[in-house]
């Protein structure tokens, strides 16, 4: 079957060049903006993509929700197969491209979009149907762990950090995506998606790592603790709770050996019990492996079924004590189990706090003016 490609930025040359090997599908053309068709199998025409016969199937790597959203409907009721490393395409309009890939009789397949490497997507889908997913999530950026792996084990500065992470194709070209959660939130939106036929589109708490400083590293290295950016889902009643903070996980636990782009993507099956899934979480060939991985899913179990639906997450349920940095004068937002002042700082654990309780007085915080770094206590 031949495979047309949908832009040639980092993920796009890993997948053609992959299509050359892949037992079954050859390459097609690849579809760039006008003006850029240097090479002969270079094209801009989504159209005469759409109507070459020969082209089996299509992978989407071109990242955004349009013009993706539009080319992507144009393959799927042209009859083609659909494969995407798109998480701000499906998280936006999953629901509405699966819909029309089911009518046209052809396979939506995402796994890419989630995890890099790792085969997280494609295993819950399966899982889903056989068995009761009672948890999600984990470390589900690549970008946001190679940067804090680097600080904490190497000393290094954030922004020289995260112009390496963008140099070795891990960030999203505006890597606000990453270091803010976003680009996590909307895998774990996916996940919730797939393992529970509802997707998040509201209701969400979200911390990246934009307020990390390199005391509060010092600080919580001298208490045994690593930092990692995780998310969390799983079913709250009608809805799902679905999250991103940073969390602490003292010394021994299993997420802080995850180092430089590495995921590790959690689930807790009730008859399967926990599964971990390790591997690049970013990076141009761990993404195209899992594009083209998803190839030879093509007519085998959905990713997103018809009983999909939209829901507003609910984290109300989920609790946690905080590592908390603030300022002095804020110390009486919070209940502390313990806490030290640090100059003007304070830094302290919390008691027990719902989880949108901290992310609110936290962003109330900021409206103030003020500045707070906060973590989960695993
Ligand atoms: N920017 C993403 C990450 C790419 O760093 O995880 C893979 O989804």
């Amino acid at each position: 079957m031949k495979v047309a490609v949908l832009g040639f930025g980092t993920v796009g040359v890993g997948v053609y060049e992959m299509l050359a090997k892949a037992p079954g599908f050859e390459q097609g053309p690849v579809l760039v903006r006008k003006g850029k068709e240097d090479q002969p199998f270079k094209v801009s025409s989504m159209e005469a993509i759409c109507a070459d016969p020969s082209v089996g199937a299509v992978a989407e790597v071109m990242g955004g929700v349009e013009p993706a959203n539009t080319y992507v409907a144009m393959a799927l009721r042209a009859g083609k197969h659909v494969v995407t490393s798109n998480k701000a395409l499906v998280a936006a309009k999953g629901i509405e491209l699966a819909a029309i890939a089911r009518e046209h009789g052809v396979s939506f397949l995402f796994s890419a979009a989630c995890g890099g490497a790792v085969p997280f997507l494609h295993n819950l889908s399966i899982a889903a149907l056989s068995d009761t997913i009672e948890a999600l999530g984990g470390i589900l950026n690549g970008t946001t762990n190679f940067m804090l792996d680097a600080m904490q084990t190497e000393g290094k500065d954030y922004g020289d950090v995260l112009r390496q992470a963008q140099a070795l194709g891990y960030a999203e070209a505006d890597p606000t995506a990453d270091v803010s959660g976003l680009d996590a939130l909307r895998k774990i939106m996916l996940a919730c998606a797939v393992a529970y036929d509802k997707l998040p589109v509201d209701g969400f708490a979200r911390e990246g790592i934009e307020s990390i400083t390199a005391a509060d590293v010092t600080d919580f290295q001298s208490r045994g603790l690593t930092c990692r950016l995780v998310t969390s889902g799983g079913e709250a009643g009608e809805s799902v709770y679905a999250y991103v903070e940073p969390v602490l996980f003292p010394a021994g636990a299993p997420e802080c050996s995850v180092q430089k782009n590495f995921n590790m993507a959690k689930y807790r099956g009730e008859n399967a019990g926990s599964i971990v899934l390790m591997g690049q979480g970013a990076g141009r060939y761990p993404t195209a492996s899992a594009v083209v991985r998803d190839l030879y899913g093509i007519g085998g179990v959905p990713m997103m079924t018809e009983r999909c639906r939209e829901v507003i997450a609910d984290n109300a349920s989920c609790v946690h004590p905080y590592y908390v940095r603030v300022a002095a004068k804020d110390k009486a937002l919070f209940a502390f189990a313990e806490c030290r002042e640090d100059g003007e700082n304070l830094r302290g654990v919390t008691e027990p706090m719902a989880v949108p309780v901290m992310h609110a007085v936290a962003e109330g915080i900021r409206k103030e003016g003020g500045s707070i770094f906060f973590a989960a206590m695993e």
